[in-house]
C-alpha cells in the first residue's frame, strides 16, 4: 500500500470523533471537514450539508446518463474509547504492530470506508473516471442510530436515486475469507430507573424500612431471561421467522468453528445462549435482550453503609425479521412494569431505535456482489447474516427503493467498541480491490 494512504489512515484516526458525547462534537465536525477535504482532493464533488447532530459528507462523480449509479455509504464518526487503560497504546494516536492498525475507528468504520476512497482514487488517476455513476455519503451519527439520515434521504430523493447500495461496515468470517452479509439484526434501546426514597439513607438508621432500588432492580432484569436462555417478555418471538433451511446449512458448513473461535476471542469460560440453535444462529438470526450498563449506589474506595436512591439500568433489544421495535418497546415496558417488585417507582426513557434487514444474497445483484468479492479476494464467499446492527440500510429501501450489498471487511477479533480496535493493512488492500470490482460489476447491470 502506499506510505501516502498509511499517512491519510492515521490523520483521519486522529480525530476523536465520538459521536455519543456532545464534549467531542467539535472534534467530529472537524472530522468531517477532513472527509471533505479527500474526497475534493481525489476529483469528487463534495458537500458537508448540516444537520441537527453532526453533518453528513456527500460526495458524487460527474453523473453521466445511461450508466448504473451507485452509493457507497459509511461512518466517520466511532464509539467512546472507554476503558482507557485497556489500551495498548492511546486510542486516537494510531500505531502499526505487525501489519495491523490500531486506534479506535480503525475498523469501525475509518478503515473501511477509506478503503473505498483509496479505491476509487486510484480508479480516477488510472483512468480519469469511474465506470458508474457514484455517490458517496458518509454520516457522523451511525454510532448513535442515524436519526438525521432519514430525512436527508428523503430531501435528497431524486438526487440518490441509485441501483445499489454497498456498504463495508460488516464482518469477515476469517481472515482472507471474503463474505457477503445478507442480513442485520435490529435494535431498540431504553434506559430505566428505579427509585426508592428522596436521597441515600443511612442503612442502618433505615435499612429493613424501605425497598433498596438497586436490589429491586436486579430482581427486575433476572426476569428478563428464563433459565434455558430465552428472553422471557411476553410476545417477544411472536413474530420472529423461523431461519430458513438452506441458511443453517450454510452456515454448518463454514469453515470456521464459531465457538471455538468465540471462546479464544473473548475469554469467556464457557459459551452461554438460547438453547437449541448453534452459536453463529444465536448470533445472525435470534434476537436477544441485553443490558449495557447498570448503576447506582456507592462505588468508589472502601464501603459506604447507604441505602442508595435510585439505580438505572441501559438495555438493548435485538431484533431479526419480522420483529417490529416499536412493538417490543412497549412488550418490554409492559414486562417491566409488571414485574417492578413493590416499593419503588420507575422511569422508563426509549432510546434509539433501528429496524433489522435481510435481502437475497442470490439476486442478480447479490450475485454481482459475490463476483466482486471472488474477484477481489480469489476465493468463494460466505453468505451469512450478522448480529450488529446498521440502522441506516432498511431506509435505503424504504426511502429510496434499493438494495444494499454489505460487503465487510472487519475481522472477528479486530475489537470494534472494544479496546485495542485494529485493522490489518491487509484488508484496506483487499477493500481497494474490492472497491474496484464491485464498481466493475455494478456498471455491468
Ligand atoms: N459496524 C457496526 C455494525 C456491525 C457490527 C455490523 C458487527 C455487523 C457486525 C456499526 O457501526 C455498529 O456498531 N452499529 C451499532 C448500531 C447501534 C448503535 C444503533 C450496533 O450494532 O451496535
Ligand atoms: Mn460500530
Amino acid at each position: 500500500m502506499r506510505a501516502s494512504h498509511l499517512e491519510e489512515y492515521y490523520e483521519f484516526l486522529r480525530y476523536p470523533s465520538v459521536s455519543t458525547d456532545i464534549e467531542y462534537a467539535e472534534k467530529v465536525t472537524e472530522c468531517a471537514h477532513w472527509v471533505v477535504e479527500k474526497l475534493r482532493r481525489i476529483g469528487l464533488e463534495t458537500k458537508l450539508v448540516p444537520t441537527p447532530g453532526h453533518p453528513i459528507v456527500w460526495a458524487k462523480n460527474k453523473q453521466q446518463a445511461g450508466r448504473p449509479t451507485v452509493m457507497i455509504y459509511g461512518h466517520y464518526d466511532v464509539q467512546p474509547p472507554d476503558p482507557l487503560d485497556l489500551w495498548d497504546s492511546p486510542p486516537f494516536d494510531p500505531v502499526l504492530k505487525d501489519g495491523y492498525v490500531f486506534a479506535r475507528g480503525a475498523t469501525d468504520n475509518k478503515g473501511q470506508i477509506l478503503s473505498h476512497i483509496f479505491g476509487v482514487q486510484e480508479a480516477i488517476e488510472q483512468n480519469g473516471d469511474l465506470p458508474v455513476n457514484l455517490h458517496f455519503v458518509i454520516e457522523g451519527e451511525e454510532e448513535v442510530g442515524s436519526g438525521n439520515l432519514g430525512n436527508f434521504l428523503s430531501q435528497n430523493k431524486e438526487e440518490l436515486q441509485c441501483n445499489a447500495v454497498v456498504v463495508s461496515d460488516t464482518g469477515m468470517v476469517g481472515r482472507g475469507m471474503p463474505t457477503l452479509s445478507y442480513g442485520l439484526r435490529g435494535i431498540t434501546a431504553l434506559e430505566l430507573k428505579v427509585e426508592s426514597a428522596r436521597m441515600d439513607l443511612h442503612s442502618g438508621v433505615f435499612g429493613g424500612s424501605v425497598a433498596n432500588p438497586i436490589t429491586a432492580l436486579a430482581r427486575l432484569l433476572a426476569t428478563l431471561h428464563d433459565d434455558k436462555g430465552h428472553v422471557a417478555v411476553s410476545g417477544f418471538y411472536n413474530k420472529v421467522k423461523p431461519l430458513e433451511d438452506w441458511e443453517r446449512k450454510a452456515w454448518r458448513q463454514l469453515p470456521i468453528d464459531g465457538d471455538a473461535e468465540i471462546l479464544k476471542e473473548t475469554g469467556a469460560p464457557a459459551l452461554f445462549g438460547e438453547e437449541g440453535y448453534s452459536t453463529l444462529e444465536r448470533i445472525w438470526g435470534r434476537p436477544t435482550a441485553e443490558i449495557n450498563g447498570i448503576g447506582g449506589g456507592y462505588q468508589g474506595v472502601g464501603t459506604k453503609t447507604v441505602i442508595p436512591s435510585y439505580a438505572m439500568a441501559k438495555l438493548t433489544f435485538r431484533l431479526v425479521p419480522d420483529q417490529d421495535g416499536d412493538e417490543i418497546l412497549k412488550l418490554a415496558t409492559r414486562h417491566l412494569e409488571k414485574h417492578l417488585p413493590p416499593g419503588v417507582t420507575m422511569e422508563i426513557t426509549p432510546g434509539h431505535s433501528g429496524p433489522w434487514y435481510l435481502t437475497d444474497p442470490h439476486s442478480a445483484l447479490g450475485k454481482a456482489a459475490q463476483r466482486a468479492l471472488r474477484e477481489a479476494f480469489g476465493k468463494e464467499p460466505a453468505l451469512i447474516r450478522e448480529g450488529g446492527s446498521i440502522p441506516i440500510v432498511s431506509q435505503f429501501r424504504s426511502i429510496l427503493g434499493v438494495e444494499t450489498l454489505l460487503l465487510g471487511l472487519a475481522l472477528p477479533d479486530c475489537r470494534a467498541h472494544s479496546p485495542n480496535e485494529n485493522f490489518p493493512l491487509e484488508n484496506m488492500d483487499a477493500g481497494i480491490r474490492l472497491n474496484k470490482a464491485v464498481l466493475t460489476e455494478l456498471a455491468k447491470s
